[in-house]
């Protein structure tokens, strides 16, 4: 590995884990699951990857030890389940019963989610208010589970109340191996404005492995943060939507200091159109194109008559109609360029 920063030179270290990269893919709800995560692992093979956050509530109360959500690929390694919670007996359970069934490499908690369906049952950010409750789980979690426990959380809940040194000296105390830092508060939900700031001022305040998250999604930028607050690792989301291959370009740029690839149209959408196929393998057509909409309208964001074709991207209902269109969007791009 070629790094401009020494200490990145080393596999990441994540308690007793060995990590070969320091790009990670963020737990995204609704688009990281077992499929997305084998995509972006085509070209990542080395990347840790989060699944979606999985309510330890979900699992133990609704008894099903098959929930699609669970799911887990033949080659979904490293992998950390993301957890949330607020109890834990439920947690240490629903931890408990994931590791007996998937043998993840690392479980996550999630302290920063922002959406008031969490928050309101005191789960996700709504424990950055609560440090002794989040120590409890945190510590209790530890001493129960053999496998590394790491904690996602945001910069604070709100502008007057950015407690994140504090919130990771205590995740650090309570036997974390790795936090991430989203460099928001719960109040600017996705909204502009990280501190990107903020992860050198976490990383010098902690012994663990830190690593940054908010906007970042390039392989420049990765790089930058990486230089300029020393973090152990960046992770990104939504600079992966309809670009399963950012991850893995990013390793790549920063093991080998090249260049960004480019990757003309014809092989963005047949990396789409694979997608959409292992969708359908994966749920039947009608489920999997349903599932499939969103992404294919992130795909081709940027294209030219990029609006128009998201319309009728929305509407697909068979992997022939996806076809149709992108022959259309190909045609089109054909003509422009001469
Ligand atoms: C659609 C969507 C779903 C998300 N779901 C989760 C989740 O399940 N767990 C979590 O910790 N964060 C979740 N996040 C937050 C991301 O993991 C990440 O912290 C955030 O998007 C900032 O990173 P980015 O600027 O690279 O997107 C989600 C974000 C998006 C956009």
């Amino acid at each position: 590995m070629t790094h401009s920063s020494p200490h990145l030179a080393s596999p990441l270290q994540i308690g007793p884990v060995s990590v070969n990269s320091r790009v990670m893919l963020a737990p995204m709800a609704g688009v990281t699951d077992v499929v997305f995560r084998d995509l972006v692992r085509r070209k990542a093979p080395e990347s840790l990857i989060c699944t979606e956050m999985i309510s330890s509530n979900g699992i133990i109360y609704s008894k099903r030890r098959d929930a699609r959500i669970l799911d887990k690929g033949e080659n979904d390694h490293p992998i950390a389940y993301q957890l949330a919670a607020n109890r834990e007996e439920v947690l240490l359970q629903a931890a408990e019963q994931i590791i007996e069934d998937k043998n993840p490499d690392t479980i996550d908690l999630n302290m920063g989610c922002p959406v008031k369906k969490i928050t309101g049952n005191f789960e996700g950010c709504a424990l950055m208010k609560e440090p002794e409750k989040a120590y409890q789980l945190i510590s209790k979690l530890v001493r129960h589970i053999d496998k590394p426990v790491t904690v996602k959380f945001r910069l604070g809940w709100d502008a007057n109340s950015m407690n994140y040194v504090e919130f990771g000296q205590m995740a650090e105390a309570a036997g974390a191996s790795m936090v991430t830092l989203h460099a928001r508060t719960r109040a600017q939900g996705y909204g502009p404005g990280c501190k990107w700031e903020a992860f050198g001022e976490l990383k010098n305040h902690l012994k663990i492995p830190v690593i940054a998250n908010g906007d970042i999604d390039s392989a420049e930028t990765a790089r930058k943060i990486l230089d300029t607050y020393h973090v152990d690792g960046v992770m990104v989301g939504r600079g992966c939507l309809g670009k399963p291959w950012l991850i893995g370009d990013i390793d790549y740029m920063l093991k080998h200091e090249g260049m960004p690839l480019q990757r003309p149209l014809e092989e963005k959408l047949a990396i789409c159109l694979e997608h959409a196929k292992m969708h359908c393998d994966y749920r039947g057509e009608v489920a999997g194109i349903r599932d499939m909409r969103k992404h294919l309208t992130w795909y081709v964001k940027g294209f030219h008559g990029a609006t128009r074709y998201r319309k009728e991207l929305t509407a697909v209902e068979t992997m022939d109609d996806i076809k149709q269109i992108f022959e259309a969007i190909l045609n089109e791009q054909y003509a422009q360029v001469g």
